[in-house]
């Protein structure tokens, strides 16, 4: 299994922080964001990783990162993604020479989760499969609707009426057809190629699983939740705020 790691956007509502900066290079706590959804993958014991990054900071993640070997992987690629507010599913197209027809773990790179995913990675043959976290305000995420059997019957993207209490985390395994379906994608309202879209082929196809994430979660796309996973972070390395 490969590991592909969504770093692009300009995190604009994270101004003027990401005047000078890449969002995922900010810090939490006492190393890059962009650390943490790396580890997260290490755990699961994907070691072959690709950093998708966009927009004007881009060289930034090659003089953090290097080839990879400090932090513990194997093999370490960047891709580029031209359209740095073309979305998620657009960020992942370029990830297909990479993945080359094998399964991949996709994780946003604002994700600081502590979760283990490993027993997940390790038993995914096909289809996809979609990690979720009860949150009080999932309007502001990818959204799972349930049938009356706990089955998911499709995702909606930042509902105004949002079908259940539960967010789509930024962590996703798919099987290489995530691809051929991500390159049929139109823009959604907001101008992107929605990641939401792509989970929802592998839904009608009846090939989604999902598990609740076990552990901290929470994205990173505002000063408060910025501060949040700061706080989390430091507090789980005993330091005392
Ligand atoms: C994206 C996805 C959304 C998901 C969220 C998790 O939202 O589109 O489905 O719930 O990441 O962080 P965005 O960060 O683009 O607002």
């Amino acid at each position: 299994m490969k590991g592909v790691v969504l770093a692009g956007g300009l995190a604009t509502r994270l101004q003027p922080l990401t005047y000078v900066t890449n969002k995922h290079l900010l810090p939490i706590y006492d190393e890059p964001m962009i650390f943490y959804p790396l580890r997260t993958l290490i755990k699961a014991g994907i070691k072959n990783v690709m950093v998708i990054v966009s927009g004007p900071h881009s060289g930034q993640f090659v003089q953090i990162l290097k080839n990879g070997k400090e932090l513990g992987l194997d093999h370490l690629e960047y891709g580029y993604q031209e359209n740095p507010v073309g979305g998620i599913a657009d960020g992942l197209k370029v990830a297909e020479d990479f993945v080359d027809g094998d399964t991949l773990t996709l994780i946003l790179g604002d994700n600081t989760t502590d979760a283990d995913i490993s027993r997940e990675a390790a038993s995914f043959k096909r289809g996809a499969v979609m990690f979720l976290k009860k949150v009080p305000d999932p309007q502001r995420f990818g959204v799972p609707i349930f049938s009356k059997a706990k089955k998911i019957i499709g995702v909606v993207e930042k509902p105004v009426k949002p079908p259940s209490p539960y967010a789509s985390t930024g962590l996703y395994i798919f099987d290489s057809r995530c691809f051929a379906v991500a390159k049929k994608l139109k823009p959604s309202k907001r101008g992107q190629l929605e990641i939401t879209d792509v989970q929802n082929f592998y839904i009608k196809e009846g090939t989604m699983q999902w598990h609740e994430l076990k552990g901290y979660w929470h994205d990173v796309g505002t000063f408060d939740s910025l501060l949040a996973a700061n706080l989390y972070w430091a507090r789980k390395r005993g330091i005392k705020i």
